[in-house]
C-alpha cells in the first residue's frame, strides 16, 4: 500500500537564492548526468578541487567494483579544506567550539591552519608518521580531534576514528585490524558537568600484543592519567615545540584518507576505505546542495566525529566548502532539553542537522523549550541515520523550524560517504519520513532482488545504486573478498552487480523515496549500526550462555533497541535473572561498549531452529514485538519452543 503523505513546498523566499532553485533544475542536473555520467563529474571535479596536478581520467570501471576516480589527479584533502581559503576567508571561523560546561572557542581559517600544521609537524616528526601509516584516534569532542584528522590528511596518514563509547575490546580490534602505529587520544573529556575518562580505555587496548608504539594524549579535563614511559607523549608539550608550517603531502586521488568501522551481518566490523578526490569531492557538494550554506551562515551537525557523520558533515565537507562549523562535546539535553535552541540562538545557527533519535528525546522532554529562544535564524533542517517517525518530523517541522525551514531526510550510509537521497531545500516539495529523490549525479534505485528490474509505485524492493560514484567506499581493509560479497552480491541489473545498501524502500505514486529499513541482521539503535551477529558474539563469552539469538524490537526514543534471547547451559539454571542479566550486559560492556547494551534479555528454552538448525529469527522479532505468531511452525526442529517463548516474553 502506498500511504498518501501531505507535501511541503519549499519556502519561496530561500528558493530564490538556493544553489537549486526548483525541481527543474534538479531534473536537468540529473538528465545532464545521465547523458554524460563522465563529463557531469569530470566538470565538478574541476571545478571544486584545488588540484595540484589535474586528473586525465574520470572514471576508470575495468575492474569494477574496485574503480578509481579521477586518475592523475594530484591533491592535499586538508589543503582543500584549509589551504586555499586563507586568500579569502582567513579570520572567519571554521570551527566554533562549544564544550559540555559552556566553554567556547573560535578558531579561524588561519587558526585551524597553524594548529593543524603544528600537529602535522609532531606526528611527521616526534613520532615518525609516515604517508600511508594508520593512525586511530579515539577522542572526544574538541577541536583537537579535528586537527588531528587534518593533520593525519596534511601528511597523507590514513585516520580510523574510534567512537569514544566503544570499549577497549573494541578500540584493541581496530587497532589491530588497521595495524596502527599511533593512537591519539584525550585523557577524558565532560559530559553532563562531570569528567568521563578516555586515556585509561586506550591503556587497556593496547594491554599485551600490539603494533601501537606511540600515545597521544590531549588535555582536557585534566583528571589524572597513567603515562607509560617511552609510549604515552602529551599533546599540550610537543605541541609548544612544533613549527607552524608543514608542507601538505602530494597525494594520488585515489589514496586513501580514512578507514572508519562499521558493523555489518556477521560478527567482525568492516574497515570501510574511503580515498581522497572523490570523497572530498562529494562531501563539498553535498555541504552546497543539500544545506545550501551561504558564506555568512553558521552551521551545526550534532554528530560525533566518531561517526560518518561527523567525518563528512562536522569536519570535511563544511571545511572544504569554507564554511563555519559548530562542534558541540555535550549531550543535547544538558543542564536540560533547551540547550540545542539555546545554542541555535546565540551563534544564530542557519543549518542545523540530528538524528532523530535527538529530536524524539528533545521532544519528549522538551516539547515547549524552542518557544523560549528567537530560532528565527534557521533555514536548513537535517535529519539522518534513521527513518524519523511523522510525529517527531511533525514537531521538528513546526515548533523547531517555525512551519518555514525544509527538513532534509538525508538517506545515506558509512559506505556512500555522503547524502544519496536527500530532499534538496529550495527545490523538493518534501514529504514527512521521506527521503524523496536521488540526489543529482548518484543513479540509486530500488531493484527487486529477483529480476534486477526498478520496482513499481508501492512495492518494496531493495535500495541500490547502479553506478559508482565519487565517494563510493573504495573497499573493505584487508578484505577485498568481503567487499565485493557484501556490496556487490545480491543484486543484479542487466545481469550486472550493482551496489546494494542493505536498506529495502519503497516508491510512492510520485516517485518519492522512503527507507523502509536493514533487509540484513543490522539493526539501528538510536541512528548507530549494530550488528545482532556482533552483539551475540558479545554475549557468547559469557560463560554460561549456551546459544544466543538477537534482534531489533522498536523502541520510542532510539527507534530500535536491542532484544535478545539467551539459552543457558543446561546444567545452570537462572538462579537470579536480575544478576545473570547484569552479568551478560557487563560482558557487552566489556567488549563492544554501552552503546550495544541490551534492551531485553530473554532466558529462552530453546530457540526456534529450522531442521537444518537455521535460527527463524523473523518469529523471533514478531515474538519481541508483541506479535501473535501466525505462520507455519510444524517444520520447525520444536516447534513447542515457539509458545514457550511467547509465553515468556508476555508475561
Ligand atoms: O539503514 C540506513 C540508516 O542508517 C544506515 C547507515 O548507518 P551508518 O553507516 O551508521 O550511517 C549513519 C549515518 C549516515 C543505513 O543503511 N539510515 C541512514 N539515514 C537514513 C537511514 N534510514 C532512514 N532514513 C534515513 N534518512
Amino acid at each position: 500500500m502506498t500511504e498518501v503523505k501531505p507535501v511541503f513546498k519549499p519556502n519561496k523566499e530561500f528558493a530564490k537564492t538556493a544553489r537549486i532553485k526548483n525541481m527543474c533544475e534538479y531534473q536537468a542536473l540529473q538528465d545532464a548526468a545521465m547523458e554524460d555520467y563522465e563529463g557531469f563529474w569530470g566538470s565538478y571535479a574541476k571545478e571544486k578541487i584545488d588540484w595540484i596536478e589535474p586528473f586525465t581520467n574520470v572514471l576508470d570501471e575495468s575492474n569494477t567494483p574496485f574503480v578509481k576516480w579521477f586518475e592523475g589527479g594530484k591533491l592535499n584533502v586538508a589543503a582543500q579544506c584549509i589551504d586555499r581559503h586563507l586568500s579569502s576567508r582567513k579570520n572567519k571561523a571554521a570551527i566554533i567550539f562549544e564544550g559540555d560546561r559552556g566553554d567556547k572557542q573560535i578558531i579561524t581559517y588561519l587558526e585551524l591552519y597553524y594548529n593543524v600544521n603544528r600537529f602535522s609537524n609532531l606526528l611527521k616528526n616526534e613520532f615518525g608518521v609516515k604517508k600511508g601509516d594508520r593512525v586511530v584516534i579515539y577522542m572526544p569532542m574538541i577541536p583537537e580531534a579535528a586537527y588531528a584528522m587534518l593533520a593525519c590528511a596534511r601528511i597523507g596518514a590514513i585516520h580510523s576514528i574510534v567512537f569514544g563509547g566503544f570499549s577497549a575490546e573494541a578500540l584493541r580490534d581496530r587497532i589491530a585490524d588497521a595495524d596502527a602505529k599511533v593512537v591519539i587520544t584525550a585523557d577524558g573529556a565532560f559530559r553532563k558537568d562531570k569528567p568521563y575518562m578516555l586515556k585509561p580505555v586506550v591503556d587497556e587496548a593496547l594491554n599485551g600484543e600490539t603494533p601501537v608504539q606511540k600515545v597521544l594524549v590531549v588535555e582536557r579535563n585534566g583528571e589524572d592519567v597513567t603515562w607509560t614511559a617511552g609510549r604515552d607523549y602529551s599533546y599540550n608539550e610537543l605541541i609548544k615545540h612544533q613549527a607552524p608550517t608543514c608542507d601538505a603531502e602530494v597525494m594520488d586521488a585515489e589514496d586513501p584518507l580514512f578507514l572508519l568501522y562499521t558493523s555489518g551481518s556477521t560478527g567482525k566490523p568492516k574497515g570501510v576505505q574511503h580515498n581522497s578526490a572523490g570523497y572530498i569531492l562529494w562531501a563539498q557538494m553535498t555541504m552546497e546542495w543539500v544545506f545550501d550554506v551561504k558564506e555568512n551562515d553558521t552551521y551545526w551537525c550534532t554528530a560525533d566525529v566518531g561517526w560518518i557523520t561527523g567525518h563528512t558533515y562536522i569536519v570535511y565537507g563544511p571545511l572544504a566548502m569554507g564554511a563555519t562549523t559548530v562542534m558541540f562535546e555535550g549531550v543535547p539535553t544538558y543542564p536540560d532539553a533547551g540547550r540545542p535552541w539555546k545554542m541555535v540562538e546565540e551563534y544564530k545557527i542557519n543549518q542545523f542537522y540530528t538524528a532523530p533519535t535527538a529530536i524524539r528525546v528533545l521532544h519528549k522532554s522538551g516539547e515547549d523549550e524552542p518557544a523560549k529562544y528567537d530560532l528565527s535564524s534557521l533555514k536548513v533542517l537535517g535529519t539522518v541515520g534513521e527513518p524519523i517517525d511523522p510525529p517527531a518530523w511533525k514537531w521538528y517541522y513546526e515548533a523547531v523550524g517555525g512551519s518555514k525551514c525544509a527538513i532534509v531526510d538525508t538517506y545515506w550510509q558509512t559506505e556512500t560517504g555522503g547524502h544519496i537521497v536527500s530532499p534538496l531545500p529550495g527545490a523538493t516539495p518534501i514529504k514527512p519520513a521521506c527521503a524523496t529523490f536521488p540526489l543529482p549525479g548518484i543513479m540509486a534505485e530500488i531493484l527487486d532482488p529477483q529480476t534486477g528490474e526498478k520496482v513499481e509505485a508501492g512495492e518494496g524492493g531493495y535500495m541500490c545504486v547502479t553506478r559508482p560514484w565519487p565517494s563510493m567506499i573504495r573497499g573493505i581493509w584487508g578484505d577485498p573478498e568481503r567487499f565485493v560479497k557484501s556490496y556487490f552480491g545480491d543484486v543484479k541489473k542487466d545481469g550486472k552487480p550493482v551496489y546494494f545498501t542493505g536498506d529495502g524502500a519503497i516508491y510512492d505514486t510520485e516517485g518519492y523515496i522512503t527507507i523502509t529499513g536493514r533487509t540484513d541482521d543490522v539493526i539501528n539503535v538510536s541512528g548507530h549500526r549494530m550488528g545482532t551477529a556482533e552483539v551475540e558474539a558479545a554475549i557468547k563469552k559469557h560463560p554460561n550462555v549456551a546459544e544466543v539469538a538477537v534482534v531489533g524490537k522498536p523502541h520510542e526514543i532510539k527507534g530500535e533497541g536491542i532484544f535478545a534471547y539467551v539459552v543457558l547451559k543446561s546444567d545452570k539454571g537462572v538462579a537470579d535473572e536480575v544478576e545473570e542479566v547484569k552479568a551478560i550486559n557487563n560482558v557487552i560492556k566489556k567488549e563492544i561498549g554501552n552503546i550495544a547494551l541490551c534492551d531485553d534479555i530473554v532466558f529462552a528454552p530453546g530457540l526456534p531452529k529450522t531442521r537444518s538448525g537455521k535460527i527463524m529469527r523473523r518469529i523471533l522479532r514478531s515474538i519481541a514485538k508483541g506479535e501473535t505468531i501466525t505462520q507455519d511452525i510444524s517444520t520447525l526442529e520444536d516447534p513447542s519452543v515457539v509458545e514457550k517463548i511467547e509465553k515468556m516474553v508476555k508475561a
